[in-house]
């Protein structure tokens, strides 16, 4: 017998004893109390109990089932988990980043109508893998001594931050829904950053192949959704130009890269996507202005 399917069971037994007993409180008090009465009313509440478990059991169940979920989800969404605070004093740069990505992914998550939570927390935990080496990745290094990777070793590194984050989500027992987020927040996108870099070395040992993530591609549309926002946070922080235009090329960059193709966006929803971003980036932007 599964947990909730017990529990529910319980709580309309519960139910019938209640029932039963205020009604036998009622007789005593109104001065009628007989034992036929107290048949009957037994009787009657026991049909009562089977119409509501015969009725409700499926209600019940899912009500029960969505209020753990629920209860479970803004433990994992509240900041507090182990993991998260590991990775706001290990690797802070990436939990600021974790962070503004959730913000982000929740907002437009919202708009299509997706899983706006999921998107949040699933946000918070997408880079854990880089708690394995948090300096390798530059939004962990102290300015000024800035060094992005420069070997094929340390770019394969920067790349196994996906299946490490899967390891330790599996390890740290996160739903699944949130593990799957991990595993495809990068898809098998192309870095094209590394690979221009290495080809102006004219390093001998680069294939195009061995810059790309290796996937899935996003499942879901929470997935899109957190795979765009992670883009585009990290790309609005070091470009200036128009958030309007950054959107615009992003979007193109991982349709034409076929980033999206699984995920089942429809092309209104990749719009409203769009527009939900520069409303969000663009108040980001602005509460970056210094007034002193
Ligand atoms: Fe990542
Ligand atoms: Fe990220």
């Amino acid at each position: 017998m599964s947990k909730p399917f017990k529990l529910n069971a319980l709580v309309i037994f519960g139910i019938f004893i209640l029932g039963f007993a205020l009604d036998l409180v009622a007789i005593r008090l109104a001065g009628f109390f007989s034992w036929l009465a107290l048949v009957f009313l037994f009787i009657s509440h026991f049909f009562y109990f089977l119409l509501i478990i015969g009725l409700l059991p499926h209600r019940f169940n899912s009500l029960i089932v969505s209020l753990s979920r629920l209860r479970r989800w803004f433990r994992l969404s509240n900041l507090t988990h182990p993991l998260l605070l590991r990775l706001s004093a290990d690797a802070p740069g990436t939990f600021y980043h974790s962070v503004m990505v959730a913000n982000i992914a929740a907002r437009a998550a919202k708009m299509i109508g997706a899983d706006s939570l999921l998107c949040r927390t699933a946000s918070y935990f997408h880079d854990i893998g880089k708690l394995k080496n948090p300096q390798l990745f530059i939004e962990n290094q102290p300015e000024g001594e800035i060094k992005p990777a420069q070997s094929i070793q340390e770019i394969n590194d920067l790349k196994k931050h996906v299946d490490e984050g899967v390891k330790i989500a599996q390890e740290a027992n996160l739903p699944k829904e949130i593990i799957n987020l991990i595993a495809q927040h990068h898809g098998t996108t192309f870095c094209s950053y590394f690979f221009k870099f290495m080809k102006k070395r004219k390093s001998k040992r680069f294939i195009e192949e061995n810059f790309r993530y290796s996937g899935p591609k996003p499942q879901t549309k929470e997935a899109a959704v957190l795979m765009l926002a992670d883009s585009l946070e990290a790309r609005t922080r070091v470009d200036n130009g128009s958030i309007k235009e950054i959107v615009e090329t992003t979007f193109e960059d991982k349709i034409k890269d076929h980033q999206l193709d699984e995920s089942s966006l429809s092309p209104r929803e990749i719009n409203k996507l769009k527009y939900a971003f520069i409303e969000t980036l663009e108040g980001i932007r602005h509460q970056r202005v210094s007034y002193f």
